[in-house]
């Protein structure tokens, strides 16, 4: 019996379906090549094209990986505990993400995709984090969908993030509504989504397997339900574009004539453009009932290029996060720091207040002393006493409170949570009186603590 989804011409079904393999072979060269950016450490058993893959495509898969990493992680931040991957292929986000136990996630795929998977798991000695993963072949157009994933348990009152991944440019663009309508409508409670589309100019494109496309994806949502929608583009600032980029500078491969350098920048310089090229772009939706709004308000103003500026007036708050259970800093938490020295580096005189009471302030000061010199954080205040980011936001607001020279915060956490600290932030210190300071989100879009002894090393020839 075949299994070709109704939507898809049988003759699509198996060429659509390799895309999973050509995205894990993606994968799989990222993570042998650039481990500190991208570890998938499945990839490898799923991608069998590693040989063939163009560089070209490894900056877009690398960031696109990265900003629904991000979303995901943003998600469960936000007390997100249902999951749906919406063609999943053989991505392994979830087992590789650490999960709270109320989370329950959904893959949705190809039977034959869902197949191979499952064997290949078995086979390769994958461990799976059954029930809590539940893998599910079925057609993502089927208008019972949702139904479907009912009787294997999705609740549609539970607060769900949805994510479709290189998906819905497969479809014709009625079918690709049609999808997007029922993600909205089969939530009844909070639900937020992140989807990849392309632009209109695309249609045709991998070959003929992209029939949808939209020069205003975020209009295309909203009139399917969707109350917010924000078309990313891969090269904005805010939804990490050039990423990927940075990660290659910190580790000195960064080559700007290299094929897939190139393709960064110009998407990246696309971006203020009409919305008319090729573009891949990264929708980000949600409920009207949903504070939880990713992506949607970082800073994009331009990163530290400049150096010696005067920072008497700035003051760079890096928020801590929970140690691991063996006591030491998460990869994540490296990352912070290492964006706050990258900051701090470019101004003269700026005060670094490492924030976070649950043991990491003075992990974060040794970290940076360790990686940048004893000499590189001179004006270092240790706030540890905080447990939360309202915390860390009170208890930086009374000494900001007692320094009225600093007129400029910025602050440094992870992408994900950026939006949040921010307006936490802004909250608290108008709370304060403090009314003359302006704050600004400086994210960290990646972990990357293998590049830190490469920064040493600059470091040091530096100085
Ligand atoms: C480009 S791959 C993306 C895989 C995965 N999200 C990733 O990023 O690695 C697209 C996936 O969508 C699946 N797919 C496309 N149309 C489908 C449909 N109608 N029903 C179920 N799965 C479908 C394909 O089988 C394939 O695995």
């Amino acid at each position: 019996m075949s299994s070709t989804p109704a939507s898809l011409d049988a003759s699509l079904s198996k060429p659509v379906r390799d895309t999973a393999d050509k995205i894990s072979s993606s994968r799989a060269l990222l993570t042998s090549r650039y481990p500190s950016f991208l570890t998938d450490p499945y990839a490898h058993h799923f991608g069998t094209m590693n040989a063939s893959r163009p560089t070209s495509s490894l900056s877009r898969i690398a960031t696109r990986t990265r900003v629904f990493d991000c979303f995901v992680e943003s998600s469960l931040e936000n007390n997100y505990t249902q999951f749906i991957s919406l063609g999943c292929g053989y991505d392994f986000r979830f087992d590789r993400l650490d999960l709270p136990s109320s989370a329950t996630i959904y893959e949705v795929d190809q039977k034959e995709v869902i197949q191979n998977k499952l064997e290949k798991m078995k086979q390769h000695s994958i461990p799976s984090k059954q029930p809590q993963i539940k893998r599910v072949p079925s057609d993502i157009t089927s208008p019972t969908l949702f139904k479907e994933l009912q009787s294997k348990g999705f609740d549609p009152s539970l607060p769900t993030c949805i994510i479709a991944e290189g998906l819905l440019y497969y479809f014709s663009p009625e079918v690709a509504r049609g999808v997007i309508r029922r993600c909205r409508s089969a939530c009844t409670d909070k639900v937020c989504g992140m989807f990849s589309a392309v632009s209109e100019e695309a249609i045709g494109g991998m070959g003929g397997l992209f029939r949808w496309g939209s020069d205003d994806v975020s209009q295309t949502f909203t009139q399917q339900g969707w109350e917010f929608s924000t078309a990313l583009v891969l090269g904005e600032a805010r939804c990490g574009g050039d990423c990927f980029n940075d990660f290659l500078k910190e580790v000195g491969e960064y080559q700007p004539d290299s094929s897939e350098i190139k393709l960064s920048t110009t998407l990246m310089t696309e971006t203020s453009g009409p919305l008319t090229t090729k573009k891949t772009f990264y929708v980000a939706c949600h409920s009207e009932n949903n504070e939880h709004k990713p992506f949607s308000e970082i800073e994009t103003q331009t990163r530290d290029s400049a150096s010696s500026i005067d920072g008497s007036d700035t003051v760079v708050v890096v928020l801590g996060k929970k140690l691991m259970k063996n006591g030491e800093m998460s990869n994540e938490l490296k990352g912070r720091v290492l964006r706050a020295a990258a900051l701090n580096a470019t101004f003269s005189n700026a005060t670094i207040i490492f924030s976070g009471g649950l043991g990491e302030a003075s992990q974060m000061l040794s970290y940076a002393r360790s990686t940048f010199g004893p000499s590189s954080c001179s004006n270092v205040v240790l706030e540890d006493q905080s447990t939360t980011t309202r915390t860390n936001a009170q208890l930086v607001s009374s000494i900001i409170k007692r320094n009225p020279q600093w007129k400029k915060v910025y602050i440094v956490t992870s992408v994900y949570h950026n939006n949040r600290a921010v307006g936490i932030f802004q909250e608290t210190l108008s709370a304060e009186g403090i009314e003359d300071v302006s704050i600004f989100g400086h994210p960290n879009f990646f972990a990357c603590p293998e590049s830190a002894s490469k920064n040493e090393q600059r470091h040091k020839t530096k100085s």
